[in-house]
């Protein structure tokens, strides 16, 4: 089982850069704390995936940032794909799932690690673990940048998690409120005044257009 570590998040010190500092509350996460925490969890996975070739899963959209980063700490043969998932819910609630992308890779046989931006409900690892695991991989493990045990209603869990967070609504790094801030360079708490200025997430309304994908 890889070492979990939670580094210590960023104390009232670090200003909201003053572009965001209307809808951001504070950052959570710096990005010299994600890349350093980034950067460990990178060896964490070398270290157990060593000696067999790996497919990175990522789930679209939120891991763009933290893929990003992750992998190109990565010394290890590997390959690449995605999943597309989405949750139909409005702003901060996790509602039912549509799965947007199959993977192109076969992974029967392979080690995989599956990457995703945050574990919230758990909903969505709980379904695309299972998902996955009938395509028969060799092993398959669980990698999130963060994890919000607090909202847990799907028993779940990661084997790398780069920060455990409390119950606060984030954005930034690849996360987003109604598509927006996902550019921002840190994980910042969003003012709850701006959850309701967006009824409903501009995607969510193309994936209810789109057919999902069985
Ligand atoms: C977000 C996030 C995770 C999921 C976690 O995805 O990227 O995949 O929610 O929440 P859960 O544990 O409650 O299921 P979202 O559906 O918002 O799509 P996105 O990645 O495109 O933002």
């Amino acid at each position: 089982m890889a070492k979990r570590v939670s580094p210590k998040l960023a104390g009232p010190l670090m200003p909201v850069p003053a572009r965001w500092r209307d809808e951001v509350e504070r950052i959570l996460i710096t990005d010299r704390q994600l890349a350093h925490r980034i950067y460990e969890m990178a060896g964490e996975i070398e270290r157990d995936f060593a000696g067999h070739e790996m497919v990175v899963v990522s789930l679209l959209n939120g891991t763009v940032m933290f893929l990003g980063d992750l992998i190109r700490h990565l010394c290890l043969p590997l390959r690449l794909d995605f999943m597309g998932v989405s949750s139909y819910g409005a702003g901060t609630e996790s509602g039912d799932l549509v799965f947007t992308k199959e993977l192109r890779l076969d992974v029967a046989g392979r080690d995989v690690l599956l990457v995703d931006d945050i574990l919230d409900t758990g909903k969505t690892l709980s379904r695309v673990i299972p998902k996955l695991q009938a395509l028969r991989p060799r092993r398959m493990k669980v990698c999130v940048l963060l994890d919000k045990p607090a909202r847990r209603v799907e028993k779940v869990s990661a084997d790398y998690v780069g920060f455990t967070i409390p119950d606060v609504f984030v954005v930034g790094y690849g996360l987003d409120y109604a598509e927006k801030y996902r550019n921002l360079p840190f994980v910042g708490v969003l003012k709850p005044e701006m959850y309701g200025k967006t009824a409903e997430k501009p995607a969510t309304r193309l994936v209810k257009k789109l057919k999902p994908v069985q």
